[in-house]
């Protein structure tokens, strides 16, 4: 049975059963160095997209690393500083919220991103002598996954760049300040050019506003969901920024948010096999899982890997792996997997962002314990 960092999968699942996630610490150390080093040569602040994976031990490292919080909710900004990140650590980007809740932001001191003009004499004077950002909305189609696409012209997201004139009416008329400037182009976006595209359109936002003291790139850094994916050309993107700071020429700070960059292949579903069943024509693997664990094929139609990790020389069949919800529950579709047989375990890849963040409790079945493995030890967290 395979190794996780020296640690048999097989004990960790004796000990605390199945299904699980597992995420490995060290990984999302080397994803966030990676990073750093990428954009080593301008000012820069990885913002964590908590809404890949809010675990507290996970918020932890990447506290420990330096960074801050890309929050979405209220509720979201609340853990972040009971963790003990500083108001200044995090940015909240919510979309189509209640003016309450942008309200509390402002409030509880973290930096704001309001995505719609409508929101302006809605918020009115308490914007008074306020620092607040701006989220765009670029109207850049992607190449990728359109659900998960966010900087397109007909996406709720951002505030579309004919509506800044209005901005600066509301500014006259209530006195804020725009402090920072936001894209968020989508998730998992294939080419950096489309990222560049929407970087862009940021930095030609600058000069319309006195006073920017941020740009936020959002996320949309491409991870390995296959063997032969590529991933985001960090040093292509890096250039690109580089070279529109050099051509902007202020003291411009470079926020990021990245999400499943840092977590995505850090993760792990481990579930075991009930039954194995012969339909008309398919075989199914019925494992003790579900969409209501990891959504993200069912949803997304996006590929995980699988392994089946206690017969790894088995003779390659073909399945579909299918979930125990009340619902056409299903993984993968004719899949090549070493021999199945009930009791096994499987292990579905990339997991560790938007997999327990999506979880629910469906059909009321539990949601799967998390644990991590850090230098060796393993922690139910
Ligand atoms: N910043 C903003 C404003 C976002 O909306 C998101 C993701 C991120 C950063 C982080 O993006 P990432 O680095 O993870 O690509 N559930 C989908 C992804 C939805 C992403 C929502 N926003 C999935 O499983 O693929």
């Amino acid at each position: 049975m395979c190794e996780i960092n020296g640690i048999s999968v097989k004990d960790i699942i004796k000990e605390h059963g199945s299904p699980l996630y597992l995420y490995d610490a060290e990984y999302i150390r080397r994803q966030y160095k990676k990073l750093t080093e990428e954009f080593s040569e301008f000012k820069h602040r990885i913002h964590y997209a908590m809404k890949a994976n809010e675990n507290p031990a996970i918020l932890y490292i990447i506290k420990d690393l330096g960074g801050g919080i890309d929050a979405v909710s209220p509720y979201e900004i609340d853990r972040a500083l009971n963790l003990g990140f500083q108001q200044s650590d995090i940015v909240f980007t919510p979309s189509c919220t209640s003016v309450n809740e942008l309200v509390y932001g402002i409030e509880v001191g973290v930096n704001v991103h309001i995505g719609a003009v409508e929101y302006f004499p809605l918020l009115g004077d308490r914007l008074k002598d306020k620092c607040i950002g701006l989220r765009l909305n670029p109207s850049i189609d992607i190449k990728g996954n359109k659900k998960i696409a966010t900087a397109h012209s007909n996406s709720k997201f951002g505030i579309p760049l004919r509506d800044l004139n209005k901005v600066k009416k509301y500014q006259d008329k209530y006195g804020f300040k725009v402090k920072g400037l936001h894209i968020h182009t989508g998730s998992n976006v294939k080419d950096v050019d489309d990222l560049n595209k929407s970087v862009a359109v940021l930095f030609d936002v600058v000069s319309q506003f006195e006073g920017v003291e941020y740009i936020d790139i959002g996320s949309g850094l491409k991870i390995k969901y296959r063997t032969g994916d590529g991933e985001i050309d960090l040093e292509k993107y890096a250039a690109h920024i580089k070279s529109k700071l050099y051509s902007l020429n202020k003291d411009i700070e470079i926020k990021i948010e990245p999400g499943k960059f840092l977590v995505g292949n850090a993760g792990y579903l481990f579930t075991s096999v009930n039954i194995v069943k012969k339909g008309y024509e398919k075989t199914f693997v019925g494992v003790d899982s579900g969409f209501n664990h990891l959504i993200r094929p069912m949803y997304y139609d996006a590929y995980h890997e699988i392994e089946n990790v206690s017969n790894p020389g088995g003779e390659i069949e073909v399945y579909d792996v299918v979930g125990q919800l009340c619902e056409e529950d299903t993984f993968a579709r004719d899949r090549q997997l070493n021999k199945v047989r009930v009791g096994d375990v499987l292990m579905i890849k990339s997991a560790g962002a938007y997999g327990f963040s999506m979880a629910m409790d469906y059909n009321l079945r539990k949601k799967p314990k998390e644990l991590l493995i850090d230098r060796g030890n393993i922690m139910l967290i």
